[in-house]
């Protein structure tokens, strides 16, 4: 029995018949790596940082076809309040320091996210995010298509639920 090289041929030795590697991510894996790759540029964001004790400063980063990239810093006892992202899909990266989130589509539990710590979240999805440590902290959001609204909820009263913290997790 043949294998699909033997009959069509090995695609990676011929890399110039190969389709060019897109410009621009277009799925929620790409997103995720796309956030990756720029928190491995440090040098790219940190320069761009301010904190701000007044209001969370945020910063676009970059915009796509589709999608768009924020910076934003969290001095501690900053948050957003509960929302959600309207018609957006997410991609949370913690850049630097430690935030919490309280998932309100999961009930209130909440999650400390560390450095590295991603979150990818669906239309719809509601939480609300805290810097709730000692130190500032900064985070990269990936919206697509890019955000257009945040619609604020009000707070529920509920038991706080701890979960231990993670990094490097992905979560809908
Ligand atoms: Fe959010």
């Amino acid at each position: 029995m043949n294998s699909d090289v033997e009959i069509a041929g090995d695609p990676l030795a011929i890399p110039h018949l190969m389709p060019p590697a897109p410009a621009h991510p277009s799925t929620v894996a790409g997103f995720a790596g796309l956030a990756r790759a720029i928190a491995a540029d440090r040098a790219g964001w940190t320069r761009l940082v301010r904190y701000d004790a007044t209001t969370r400063w945020y910063h676009r980063l970059r915009t796509g076809p589709g999608y768009e990239v924020w910076l934003l810093s969290w001095v501690p006892g900053q948050g957003s309040g509960p929302h959600d992202h309207g018609p957006s899909s997410g991609v949370l990266t913690v850049l630097q320091g430690e935030l919490t989130e309280i998932a309100e589509t999961s009930g209130g539990v909440r999650q400390r996210l560390a450095e590295g710590a991603q979150r990818v979240f669906a239309p719809g999805y509601a939480h609300e995010i805290v810097n709730d440590s000692l130190a500032p902290a900064v985070s990269l959001h990936v919206y697509s298509p890019g955000l257009t609204e945040m619609p604020m909820h009000r707070r529920a009263s509920r038991p706080a639920v701890r979960t231990p913290a993670v990094r490097n997790v992905t979560a809908g």
